[in-house]
């Protein structure tokens, strides 16, 4: 199998798991409870050791397999470059988000790392550099996304701006939520 099938099939398995973790930040807009609720759904789904530990490893396998193909392809131009630097942007996030939630839960006394503890961060001067963490985050996955659409000859254009918009409404959710 060529890396850029393994990079492919290995987003195909992690993408069940953000369209469920993205929903669930979005339902912040049908209020704090309904967020809540939702989250105590899902969790038992993503939280059994064995399945975070899967979860945790592909993500690991996406961005070292994402890195290996990009070192290869170089920066390149136009969708390409779109590709490798929200790739880029990818890692540089999921490095920081991952550790941030394993270290607070590990922590003691643990921390529920819920919508609040995500919010917790948007307040005073950190927001200013965790408000842009959060939406680009969104923005560089839409922009993955519709970079693959562009080489199977299919442009959205609009994709990574809809990718903005989602991030700021989450944003604009927990701070609405708890500031
Ligand atoms: C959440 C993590 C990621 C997801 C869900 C993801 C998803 C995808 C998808 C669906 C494709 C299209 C594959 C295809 O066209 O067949 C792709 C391609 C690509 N990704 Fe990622 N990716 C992630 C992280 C990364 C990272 C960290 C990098 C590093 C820069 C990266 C670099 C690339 C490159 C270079 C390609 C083009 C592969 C090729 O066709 O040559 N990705 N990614
Ligand atoms: C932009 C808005 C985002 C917010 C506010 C956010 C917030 C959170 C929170 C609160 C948790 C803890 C969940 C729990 O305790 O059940 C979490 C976990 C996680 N998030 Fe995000 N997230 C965001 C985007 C993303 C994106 C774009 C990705 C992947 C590309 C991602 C990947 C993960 C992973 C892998 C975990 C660990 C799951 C676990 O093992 O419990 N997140 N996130």
């Amino acid at each position: 199998m060529t890396l850029a099938r393994a990079h492919r099939l290995t987003a195909a398995m992690l993408g069940l798991f953000l369209v469920l973790h993205l929903g669930n930040h979005l339902a912040l807009f049908a209020g704090i409870e309904a967020h809540r609720s939702l989250q105590s759904l899902l969790r038992p789904l993503y939280r059994p050791a064995p399945v975070e530990a899967a979860l945790l490893a592909l993500f690991a396998l996406q961005i070292a397999l994402g890195l290996t193909l990009a070192r290869r392809r170089g920066l390149g131009r136009g969708w390409a470059l779109a590709q490798v630097a929200s790739g880029l942007y990818l890692a540089f996030f999921l490095l920081q988000h991952v550790p941030a939630v394993l270290l607070a839960r590990a922590a003691t006394p643990p921390v529920d790392t819920d919508a609040r503890f995500a919010a917790s961060v948007l307040s005073g001067w950190q927001g200013l550099y965790f408000a842009p963490y959060y939406a680009l985050a969104l923005t560089a996955l839409a922009t993955h996304l519709a970079a693959a659409a562009h080489f199977r000859r299919r442009t959205l254009r609009w994709l990574p701006w809809a990718g903005f918009g989602l991030g700021l409404l989450v944003v604009t959710g927990l701070t609405g939520a708890f500031g």
